[in-house]
């Protein structure tokens, strides 16, 4: 049912050492607050902030969009973070960026709640016009437009823990 791996093991291990570098660089002598998005984007979080020096506290979020209007972007907080975010360095993790919406709505609600700073971190962003406009601070790989599922990403729930990034190939999927 899959197709072919997209990005191995080995390439995100090494695309996490350089991020975490980059993270360490930014925040030098500072204090991180990690958001991690439940649930795909755990397997990156967790990989990329043991590599981390910086000093780290971590919180989840969880949103679901509404079955209904999903195309208005409108989404239901499912479970809200533990701890306050005000004047926090705040990294909000995710796993994939595709229209970019949830990603939005999130910001939204974490800038309305007064971090200090606040950056994202995703393992992927899909190359797509409507997600132009959002700037990743810490990207792991840019991708097309296709369904992806592994390292974190699902579908139906399945799949997270592939160790790679791996196309999904919906007529495979129909005849195994
Ligand atoms: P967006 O709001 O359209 O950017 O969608 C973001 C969410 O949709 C992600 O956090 C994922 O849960 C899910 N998603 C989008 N594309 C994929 C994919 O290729 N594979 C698995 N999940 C995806
Ligand atoms: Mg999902």
């Amino acid at each position: 049912m899959i197709d072919h791996v997209l990005i191995s093991g080995e390439a995100i291990a090494s695309r996490l050492d350089s991020l975490a570098r980059e993270i360490d660089a930014v925040y030098a002598g500072g204090e991180i607050r990690a958001i991690g998005v439940l649930k795909g984007s755990v397997f990156f979080l967790t990989d990329l902030l043991k590599r981390v020096k910086t000093p780290v506290t971590v919180d989840f979020l969880q949103v679901r969009s509404y079955a209904g209007t999903e195309s208005s972007g409108n989404i239901q907080l499912v479970h809200d973070l533990s701890m306050d975010v005000e004047d926090q360095d705040v990294v909000l993790f995710e796993d994939v960026v595709d229209t970019g919406r949830t990603l939005r709505r999130m910001l939204d609600l974490l800038s309305s709640r007064r971090p200090r700073s606040l950056r994202i971190a995703a393992l992927l962003k899909k190359e797509l016009p409507e997600n132009a406009d959002i700037r990743v601070d810490f990207l792991g790989f840019t991708i097309g437009p296709e369904f992806v599922v592994g390292y974190g990403l699902d579908l139906d729930e399945k799949y997270r823990n592939l160790p790679c990034v791996a196309v999904w190939n919906p007529k495979k999927g129909a005849t195994p």
